[in-house]
């Protein structure tokens, strides 16, 4: 459906198989989500068993109001407001302490609750039409990349979900920034559209988790789905690292000479500028020079299209961890590194 104009008739169903419990995968500007009544929790656990996801990783609450976050949370830090007005709606999730009307299996029994408005017109329009919170984790099987175009939902979930409300291509295509404020200083849990510069210039202060790519530790994480695999598309996704497009391909090509594949089973994914050095036969370009935004927006449909083509190795461009970078590097850090994990290969969690 069109995106800037939900089509009622069309959403109905939709909301009527969420107020019955069922799975429903709706549009977001960030990423495709797997909705369910946040209230009910067989709908909830519903969400759990067809991703295939841990019970212990929680799930972000969707809301079209302030009100409605009132509801859900217990205390209503200033900070969370300020961020809430500055970013809200859209690619911003904060962490809060939770109310006695969320089920524990979504907050996967902490004491708090990640919510999040999202700004997508489709998004908004199905949570209002259900008349109820939507709780929504990415809508691919767990440890594969988050979708971004419906198609990417049908190939992880189709057979074990409702409906799939297709509205095109997600426009920032990196899940949201989610930020915890129920601390004495707000803490970037997990990087996202919304910079920490950004959020810095409202808070006046900030913390950054430090990101691990593996759970090889017993401590508890903050955010606790930061220490699963992720992103994983089959192939085996390397990083092409450098200051700049030149570098990069450089060593891209050195990665690619030590692999002793045939060109076709070695997929590119960056930047015309990069792309136009490599002999690549498989590619996909986001864009013409270096451009976080751009190369976020595209990262996940890229890893997915070049496992469509076939390819058993994907070299992906490196960007500079400044703003989106930060974001982008994030995510294609962890789709590269899932592979390496050892024991985890196999292990779709
Ligand atoms: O953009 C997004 O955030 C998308 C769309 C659908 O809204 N959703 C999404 O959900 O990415 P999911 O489940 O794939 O990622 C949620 C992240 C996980 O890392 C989870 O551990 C963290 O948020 N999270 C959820 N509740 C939390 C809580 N109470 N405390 C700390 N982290 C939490
Ligand atoms: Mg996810």
């Amino acid at each position: 459906m069109d995106a800037e104009r939900p089509d009622d008739r069309l959403l109905e169903p939709a909301a009527m198989a969420l107020r019955r419990g069922r799975l429903v995968a709706f549009p977001t500007e960030t990423v495709y989500g797997l909705g369910a009544n946040a209230l009910d929790p067989a709908a909830v656990a519903a969400i759990f068993q067809a991703k295939g996801r841990p019970g212990d990783n929680p799930l972000i609450v969707h809301v079209t109001s302030i009100e409605a976050v009132y509801a859900l949370v217990d205390a209503m830090p200033p900070v969370a407001l300020r961020l809430f007005a500055a970013f809200s709606p859209g690619p911003l999730t904060l962490v809060l302490s939770r109310s006695a009307l969320v089920p524990d299996l979504v907050t996967a029994g902490l004491d708090t609750v990640a919510v999040r408005l999202p700004a997508h017109p489709v998004a908004r329009r199905l949570i209002d039409l259900a008349g109820f919170p939507i709780a929504a984790p990415s809508a691919n099987r767990s440890g594969r990349p988050s979708p971004t175009r419906a198609w990417h939902v049908a190939a992880d979930l189709e057979g074990r979900i409702s409906y799939i409300v297709d509205a095109g291509e997600c426009s920032f295509g990196i899940e949201s920034t989610v930020v915890d404020v129920t601390g004495k200083n707000p803490v970037v849990l997990r990087p996202g559209s919304i910079t920490n510069q950004q959020i810095l210039e409202v808070t006046g202060v900030l913390s950054v988790e430090k990101q691990e790519f593996a759970d090889s530790s017993p401590a508890t994480p903050r955010s606790p789905g930061m220490k699963y695999r992720h992103y994983a598309p089959r192939a085996k996704v390397l990083v092409a690292e450098g200051s700049d497009p030149v570098g990069r391909a450089e060593f891209a090509g050195q990665m690619a000479a030590k692999l002793h594949l045939p060109p076709f089973e070695i997929g590119y994914f960056g930047c015309r500028q990069f792309l136009n050095l490599l002999p690549a036969e498989q590619k996909v370009a986001y864009g013409d020079e270096p451009e976080p935004e751009l190369a976020g927006r595209l990262l996940f449909d890229a890893l997915r299209r070049l496992d469509r083509a076939g390819v058993k190795v994907i070299i992906a461009e490196g960007l500079l961890e400044h703003g989106v970078g930060i974001a982008y590097m994030n995510r294609l850090r962890k789709a590269a590194g899932a592979w390496q994990i050892k024991g985890e290969e196999d292990d779709d969690k």
